[in-house]
Formats: C-alpha cells, sequence, structure tokens
C-alpha cells in the first residue's frame, strides 16, 4: 500500500473499515392517525386531572393511561413497536421479554419546558407525540461527544462530535429510546398545545444464563422461596 501523501475521506483510503462501537439507537416510527375517537378522548381527558410537573410542564396524575380499555389495540401497537426494538438491540432468548410498566401523558404549552432527565427503572422508554406543533426533543450525549471532554468548535456537527441531538417530532410520531439516555424538550417557542404520551418497561422472565452465573429470574422471586415480608 502507497504511503498516504495528503488527508483523505476515510471512504477513499484503501483498504478501510470504519468500526462504530457501541451505537445508542433511537427509533422514529410515524403511527399515523390509528387511535380510535374513544381512545383519543382518553388521552385528552386524562390532562383534565393533571399536575404541574417540577420539569416544566404537566403530567396526568393517571400514570397508567395505557391500560383504559379504550387504548388497548393502541396499547397492543406500541408493544408491538417496543418489542420490535428490544429484539434487534438485544437479540433476546425466548424466556426473556418486556412489558410496559407505567404509562403517562404530558401536556405542553407555549414556553413550557421538560428539563433534563432520563427514566429510572425502567428498560426501554418511548413517548408518542398525539398532538405537535413545530415540537422537538433534545437527547444527550452520556459521553460528552468528540474524543475528550475539552471541546472542538467543530465544523460539522456530527454524531461524531455531537454533546447532544434535537429531533424534530410530528403528530401521531413514537420515539423509542433506551431508558438511561437523557432527554429534555427545548423551551416552546410555538403555540398550540402539545400532547405526549410516554411510558416505560422492564424485563420480564428470566436476563443472563445459569452457565455464566448471572441467571436473574425477574419475575419468579416467590419460587425462590424468599419473602421479605414475613408474617
Ligand atoms: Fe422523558
Amino acid at each position: 500500500m502507497k504511503a498516504l501523501k495528503k488527508p483523505l475521506p476515510p471512504e477513499d483510503v484503501p483498504h478501510y473499515s470504519n468500526i462504530e462501537l457501541f451505537p445508542t439507537l433511537v427509533w422514529q416510527i410515524n403511527l399515523g392517525d390509528i387511535i380510535s375517537d374513544k381512545g383519543k378522548k382518553v388521552i385528552t381527558d386524562s390532562l383534565k386531572d393533571s399536575r404541574e410537573n417540577p420539569l416544566g410542564n404537566r403530567t396526568s396524575k393517571d400514570s397508567y393511561v395505557l391500560e383504559h380499555p379504550d387504548l388497548k389495540e393502541f396499547k397492543d401497537t406500541l408493544m408491538l413497536h417496543t418489542r420490535n426494538y428490544f429484539d434487534f438491540t438485544q437479540h433476546p432468548p425466548k424466556e426473556t421479554d418486556i412489558y410496559i410498566t407505567q404509562s403517562w401523558t404530558n401536556l405542553t404549552r407555549k414556553n413550557d419546558q421538560h428539563a433534563g432527565h432520563a427514566h429510572s427503572n425502567s428498560l426501554v422508554s418511548a413517548v408518542y407525540y398525539h398532538q405537535t406543533n413545530e415540537d422537538m426533543i433534545t437527547f444527550y450525549n452520556a459521553l460528552g461527544g468528540g474524543l475528550s471532554q475539552l471541546l472542538v468548535a467543530s465544523e460539522r456537527y456530527d454524531k461524531y462530535n455531537a454533546q447532544s441531538w434535537i429531533v424534530d417530532v410530528k403528530d401521531h410520531d413514537l420515539l423509542i429510546f433506551p431508558s438511561k439516555l437523557s432527554h429534555s424538550v427545548p423551551k416552546k417557542e410555538s403555540t398550540g398545545d402539545r400532547i405526549s404520551l410516554a411510558y416505560n418497561t422492564f424485563f420480564k422472565g428470566s436476563l443472563g444464563t445459569k452457565e455464566t452465573l448471572t441467571e436473574l429470574k425477574v419475575n419468579d422471586w416467590e419460587e425462590l422461596g424468599w419473602n421479605r415480608i414475613k408474617e
């Protein structure tokens, strides 16, 4: 191979391969207008009884919104996509599955925002945008972005140097992401209420393997003969 005389774009370098280690996957899927009229009413009604969120907008007091019978079909669709994400990223054995735990709605009005946070006690999280108006969400790079904590004034902002990434969202978009991925909603500059529905998930079945001494039977703790509550 000849020595390079000048810098080349990587794709022009002979025998080049780009090994992208440990990427973070965020799925954005537009589901279309699939919720029944009764289901839509459940979503809007849930916000009639809401609380002011310390993070800067309003959240329904009901934190199991997707358990409402009128949202069953919609929940099944969300579960299908979420399981797809889980399978695509984890390739789990058939003994391991996930399920939706809490689900709640958010109301964001002009000048509201939602400060940076991640979702604890959850594996995969998602947000469905029921009603938007030039809205967005920002995800943060836990590794800082770039090559170190030193900040290069990059002339091209891309996935290799980004400290954060803004995703534009529109009506009926579903975003699925790892619960540990920090995110926020910048101050809403546009008029019109934004309504979203978010949910968390957790493991079901067993994790790890017996052979590697990593086996954890998530929902079978009673079978192990141990109960914290002594009667
Ligand atoms: Fe969130």
